[in-house]
């Protein structure tokens, strides 16, 4: 009778561990966007590339490529069709919605007209997108760093929030992931989607086991055969660990992940004596973060695509995980092999449940 009860009981811990994993339940990602994994290749700044998304796509994820990758509208609308051709799955893109980028209006008509599945926006006020996105069926999700900002993007309507935390790759939050993936949920009822650190499969279960709906991974796809960053920045996150990512305030201003290569550790990681009086001067500060982004920007771009000893390269600590260069969908499938059993057994508790709310 104790061993019956003990196995009841620990089937009992295993489903209820399921059920939180919320990504395949209703209002998970994969049935948002009717796709196999709850996961989103995260738009990465240069990187992300239209092969890369298309991998992904085969591989029962989505992707989404930030419009900020091309410098002119059709070249964005041109990616958009590329992806379109090569597959009927869904896919997204990323807009920064904040004054940095100046090209914001034109970025939007290109998506609202292609109609693309879905729009990330991160940074600044996301109103307008949701607004225009709404009658065309195009759901928006937005990166969000703490609950007010949460809260804000759900009353303007937005489909779910992406909880950017201290452990995300890029421009990163302030909140440890658990901490703010659970106060969003107590407080607001839209999907969150969880991003940072997230690279192998334990890692990805014990992120889907916080209940979040989905999970944004970037970092883990550089080191992808599809990415055509160069081999230098490939190997710098294979011979790199977590304990070499650092924050710099150099580039944009604002907190950013790197490796700390010995140009990054000779440039420093704070904002000199001059910089910061010019951030404390509102006029000034206004021009020279613009020049102080187009030149970090320059900086980054070199540093992706060609040796050279000044290297900024922008990874976030997921970079642990990273020991070889892969195919998009070993990437995937090393992150999600848990499911092929364990996806069943949640079907079968999803007909259940509603075999039982029915009777
Ligand atoms: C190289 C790099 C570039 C990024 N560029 C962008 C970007 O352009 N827009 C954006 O919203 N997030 C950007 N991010 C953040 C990712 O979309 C995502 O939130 C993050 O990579 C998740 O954390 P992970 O790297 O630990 O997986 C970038 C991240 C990296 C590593």
């Amino acid at each position: 009778m104790s061993v019956f009860l003990n196995l009841l009981s620990q089937k009992y811990v295993k489903l209820n561990r399921l059920i939180k994993a919320g990504g395949f339940l209703k209002n998970g990602l994969t049935a948002i966007l009717n796709i196999e994994y709850p996961i989103i290749m995260a738009p990465m700044f240069l990187v992300s590339n239209t092969k890369m998304i298309i991998a992904g796509l085969e591989a029962g994820i989505t992707g989404a490529i930030p419009a900020l990758n091309y410098r002119k509208s059709d070249d964005l609308r041109k990616a958009i069709l590329t992806i379109r051709e090569a597959s009927d799955k869904p896919f997204g893109v990323n807009l920064i919605v904040n004054r940095s980028n100046p090209k914001v209006k034109q970025q939007l008509k290109v998506l609202l007209e292609t109609r693309v599945d879905y729009i990330i926006t991160s940074l600044g006020n996301p109103k307008k997108v949701i607004d225009e996105c709404k009658p065309l069926g195009i759901k928006v999700f937005c990166d969000v760093v703490n609950l007010k900002q949460a809260q804000k993007v759900e009353q303007l309507g937005a489909d779910a929030v992406i909880a950017v935390c201290n452990r995300t790759g890029g421009h990163l939050g302030k909140m440890g992931k658990k901490e703010l993936v659970e106060e969003i949920q107590a407080n607001c009822n839209i999907p969150v989607i969880a991003a940072g650190g997230i690279f192998d499969n334990k890692s990805y279960k014990e992120t889907m086991e916080l209940g979040v709906a989905g999970v944004s991974v970037g970092t883990a796809f550089i080191a992808s055969e599809e990415c055509s960053v160069s081999q230098q920045y490939k190997q710098a996150l294979i011979d790199y660990g977590a304990n070499d990512i650092v924050i710099t305030n150099k580039m944009s201003g604002s907190p950013l992940t790197v490796i700390n290569t010995p140009y990054v550790q000779e440039i420093g990681l704070k904002a000199n004596w001059l910089e910061f009086v010019i951030n404390r001067v509102k006029f000034l500060k206004k021009i020279v973060k613009t020049i102080t982004v187009m030149r970090a920007m320059k900086v980054i771009e070199r540093s992706a695509f060609k040796a050279s000893y000044k290297n900024v390269w922008v990874a976030g600590y997921s970079i642990e995980g990273i020991k070889s260069i892969r195919l998009v969908k070993e990437i995937v499938s090393s992150i999600t092999n848990y499911r092929i059993s364990e996806q069943s057994e949640i079907s079968q508790l999803q007909i259940s449940s509603e075999k039982l709310a029915a009777s």
